[in-house]
């Protein structure tokens, strides 16, 4: 297992709509398992690939919040079948706009369908926590970032902000 670097804010890659999984390789096992390795180092609650730079529709989540009880999730192309009409409000952040945090209201609950490693295909609900992750980390598959839903004003400066971050790193 190994700790890949994290894709940040401007990179474009993050606006790229990722590739579904064709088939579970040993290379998407070497994936999965380096995306969780990266997760709970950074630490997060979840990772979608494209945020190590790889364009395909994996999620990793573990929204259990101990140490000691870790509850590994690997998501293989992941989608929402039904979400709620009740939404609900969560601070969300992203290893990809690090220490950076703004409310975004998403449905309250959603049922979700995936892959699971061993080619199985599980579909579940969920409330909380997990249905704000899994949505937000779908999203990254598309493309789509949390501050994509905050105002223009907003998301252009916290742009701005992570763009000169980027060409100060560049420029030294
Ligand atoms: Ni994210």
């Amino acid at each position: 297992m190994t700790i890949r670097p994290l894709v940040i804010i401007p990179d474009s890659k993050l606006r790229l709509v990722s590739e579904p999984v064709q088939e579970i390789t040993g290379e998407i096992r070497r994936l999965a398992d380096d995306m969780l390795e990266t997760m709970y180092d950074a630490p997060g609650v979840g990772l979608a690939a494209i945020q190590i730079g790889v364009p395909v529709r994996m999620v990793t989540m573990d929204v259990s919040k101990s140490e000691d009880e870790r509850q590994p999730m690997v998501l293989i192309n992941p989608e929402i079948v039904w979400a709620s009409e009740a939404k609900r409000v969560y601070e969300e952040g992203c290893l990809s706009i690090p220490e950076y945090y703004e409310e975004v209201e998403r449905p309250d609950r959603v049922r979700f369908r995936y892959m699971d490693l061993e080619g199985a295909t599980i579909e579940q609900e969920a409330d909380g926590l997990l249905a704000t992750c899994v949505q937000h980390e779908i999203d990254h598959l598309n493309g789509v970032l949390f501050i994509d839903y905050l105002s223009k004003l907003k998301r252009d400066r916290v742009m701005t902000k992570f763009k000169k971050a980027a060409k100060r790193e560049a420029g030294a």
